[in-house]
C-alpha cells in the first residue's frame, strides 16, 4: 500500500458557494479537480482528520461514484482513520447529517449538487460538513477556497477505493473504510421522532399517498420507511430508482418540476396526501388534494402542530426562518410565545441557533425544512411530521391549511425567478436598486406605500458574526412585502429571485388566486427595482 504525491496546480474557481462548491459536471472533470478540491478541504480539516472518522456519500448523480472512490483514496492517503460511506457512494443529505452525528465523525463530504439537473450536461457538487452534522460556515469554506487557490500537490492511495456495493469493512492503507446501509441509521432516528405505529394505523385505514421520489437519493428511504416500515400500498413511491441523470427529471420539488405529482394531487381522484424530495433528499414539497402548500406555509403548520408528535411532545424552544420566508411562522411563534429568528437564506445560518438550543424547527421558501435532530433541512422527516400530524389530527390535509389559515390569517405568497440572466446586468439592477432605498419610504405605487426598505444584515446572535448584503426587503404599508436577492446556488450567470407576499386576515378572502392576490405588488416590485429595464426580461421563467 503506497502513497503517490501529486504535483498539481490550482484552479482559481473553487469558491464554495451556498452549498458547496457546485459547477457543471464538466468543470469537475477537468485533471485533478475533484483531487485538489477534496485536498484542500482536508487540509483546512488539519490535524483533526488524523485518526478520526469521515462520512461520505453522494446523491446518486453522474460522478457521485467516481468522485466518492477519489475522496476515500485521498481520505486514506491523508491519514483519515475510518471512512464510513453510504452503499453505492449513496446518502441522503439529511442522512449524512445524523451519520456524522451518530458516529462522532470529524465531517463529512457530500456529493450533491441539490435540486440541478444531472447527467453528463448537468451539475455536480462537493460539500463539506462539520462534526455537529451542519453544512462548513463562511470561515471554512472561505479556509477552503484559500487553500484551494494556494494547493501544489495531493496525496492519494495508488490503490483502488473498495467496491462500494459490498456492505461491510475493508482497509485501505492505514484507513477502515466501511460500506454501510445509507437507510438503516435514518430509519431508526425517525422513528423516534414521530409515531410510526399511529402513521401506519392511518395506512391500514385506506389513507393514500403519492410520493415522488424524482428519480433521486429519497427513492430507497421512502420505500424502507413508507411502504416496507409504515406500510403504504407498494407503488406509493413512485420514480424511486435514483439514476445519474435523474431520468432527465429536474429534481426540484416545486409546482412547476414535480409537475406530474401536481397533476395527480389536482386531479379528481386525488390521493390523500402527496409529496416530493429533491436530488439530495433535503427539500420537500407537501401537496394536499386540490392545494399546494407553500413551504412558508408547511413550516408555519408544523411549528403550530409539531407538540402532537413524540419528537416535539415537550413545545418548541424558538423557530427560524430565512428573510425572503414568509411570515406566516412569525404569528405561530408569536401565539406560542417563543422567538422567532429571520436569518439570511442558506441552511448554513440556523446552525449556531440550532446548536444552542435556541430553535427547535427552522425553514426556507426554498422547500427546505429541519429540526434539531439533524444540521441539515430534512425532506422525508418533514413529510413524516406531517403523516404524523394528520394521523393525530384525523383532520385531511386541505382542511388543516384552511384551519390554520382561519386561525392566523393566509400570507399569501409567490416567488418570481428571472434565470440565467447576464450576471453583469443582474448585479446592476441590486446595485442601482440599494442605492434607492433610503429615498422609497413613504412613495406610492398603485396602490402601495412604501413603509420601509433595507438591505438585510444579520447578526448571529451566538457568535455575534455580522452577515452584510443579504438582498434588499421592500414593506409595505399594506401588510405587504417584496424581496429581491440574487441566486447563490445557480450555475449559469445570474438568477434574480423576487419574493412577494401579503397577508390576509379575513377568511373569507383565503380562497382567491395567488397571483391576482399579489398582482398590485408584483407590479410595485417591478417598477421599484426595474427589472425590465436591466435585464430585458417582462416576465419571469419561473413562477412558483
Ligand atoms: C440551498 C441551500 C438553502 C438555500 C437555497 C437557496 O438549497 O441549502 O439553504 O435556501 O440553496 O438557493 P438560492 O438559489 O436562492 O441561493
Ligand atoms: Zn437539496
Amino acid at each position: 500500500m503506497s502513497i503517490r504525491i501529486v504535483p498539481t496546480r490550482p484552479y482559481a474557481d473553487q469558491k464554495p458557494g451556498t452549498s458547496g462548491l457546485r459547477k457543471k459536471v464538466a468543470v469537475f472533470r477537468q485533471p485533478h479537480y475533484v483531487e485538489n478540491f477534496v485536498q484542500a478541504i482536508l487540509d483546512t480539516v488539519g490535524e483533526r482528520l488524523r485518526g478520526a472518522t469521515l462520512v461520505l456519500g453522494g446523491d446518486g448523480r453522474f460522478l457521485n461514484r467516481e468522485a466518492a472512490e477519489t475522496v476515500i483514496r485521498i481520505a486514506a492517503a491523508n491519514g483519515v482513520g475510518r471512512i464510513l460511506v453510504g452503499q453505492g457512494g449513496l446518502l441522503s443529505t439529511p442522512a449524512a447529517s445524523a451519520l456524522i452525528r451518530s458516529s462522532g465523525a470529524v465531517g463529512g463530504i457530500i456529493l450533491s449538487a441539490s435540486h440541478n439537473p444531472g447527467g453528463p450536461e448537468g451539475d455536480f457538487g462537493i460539500k463539506y460538513n462539520m462534526a455537529n452534522g451542519g453544512p462548513a460556515p463562511e470561515e471554512v469554506t472561505g479556509a477552503i477556497y484559500r487553500r484551494a487557490s494556494a494547493l501544489t500537490g495531493y496525496r492519494i492511495m495508488e490503490e483502488a477505493a473498495p467496491n462500494l456495493d459490498r456492505l461491510g469493512e475493508t482497509r485501505l492503507g492505514e484507513a477502515r473504510v466501511e460500506v454501510v446501509d445509507p437507510v438503516t441509521n435514518y430509519a431508526a432516528l425517525m422513528e423516534q421522532l414521530v409515531d410510526f405505529d399511529r402513521i401506519a394505523g392511518l395506512f391500514r385505514g385506506g389513507f393514500r399517498m403519492r410520493f415522488d421520489a424524482l428519480s433521486a437519493v429519497t427513492g430507497p428511504y421512502a420505500q424502507e420507511i413508507l411502504e416496507r416500515r409504515l406500510g403504504a400500498p407498494a407503488g406509493t413511491v413512485v420514480n424511486a430508482t435514483p439514476l445519474p441523470d435523474f431520468g432527465g427529471h429536474h429534481p426540484d420539488p416545486n409546482p412547476v418540476h414535480a409537475e406530474a405529482l401536481m397533476a395527480e394531487m389536482m386531479g379528481p381522484d386525488a390521493p390523500d396526501f402527496g409529496a416530493a424530495s429533491d436530488g439530495d433528499g433535503d427539500r420537500n414539497m407537501i401537496v394536499a388534494p386540490g392545494l399546494f402548500v407553500t413551504p412558508s406555509d408547511s413550516l408555519a403548520i408544523l411549528a403550530a402542530q409539531a407538540h402532537r408528535a413524540p419528537g416535539y411532545s415537550r413545545g418548541l424552544s424558538g423557530v427560524a426562518r430565512s428573510m425572503p420566508t414568509s411570515r406566516a411562522v412569525d404569528r405561530v411563534a408569536k401565539r406560542l410565545g417563543v422567538p422567532c429568528y429571520e436569518t439570511p437564506t442558506g441552511w448554513k445560518f440556523f446552525g449556531n441557533l440550532l446548536d444552542s438550543g435556541r430553535i427547535t424547527l427552522c425553514g426556507e421558501e426554498s422547500a427546505g425544512t429541519g429540526s434539531d435532530h439533524v444540521r441539515e433541512k430534512d425532506g422525508l422527516w418533514a413529510v413524516l411530521l406531517w403523516l404524523d400530524i394528520l394521523a393525530a389530527t384525523g383532520q385531511r390535509a386541505d382542511d388543516l391549511v384552511r384551519a390554520h389559515w382561519a386561525e392566523y390569517g393566509r400570507d399569501y405568497y409567490t416567488r418570481h425567478d428571472y434565470e440565467e440572466v447576464d450576471a453583469a446586468a443582474a448585479q446592476g439592477l441590486m446595485t442601482a436598486l440599494r442605492e434607492r432605498l433610503a429615498t422609497l419610504p413613504g412613495t406610492r405605487f398603485g396602490g402601495l406605500t412604501v413603509e420601509a426598505a433595507d438591505d438585510f444584515a444579520y447578526a448571529d446572535p451566538v457568535d455575534g458574526s455580522v452577515t452584510a448584503a443579504q438582498g434588499v426587503r421592500i414593506l409595505f404599508a399594506e401588510d405587504a412585502r417584496a424581496v429581491f436577492r440574487l441566486s447563490g446556488t445557480g450555475t449559469v450567470g445570474a438568477t434574480l429571485r423576487v419574493y412577494l407576499e401579503r397577508f390576509e386576515p379575513d377568511p373569507a378572502r383565503h380562497a382567491l388566486p395567488v397571483q391576482e392576490v399579489l398582482a398590485p405588488i408584483i407590479a410595485a416590485a417591478r417598477e421599484i427595482a426595474g427589472i425590465e429595464a436591466h435585464t430585458g426580461r417582462a416576465e419571469p421563467s419561473v413562477i412558483t
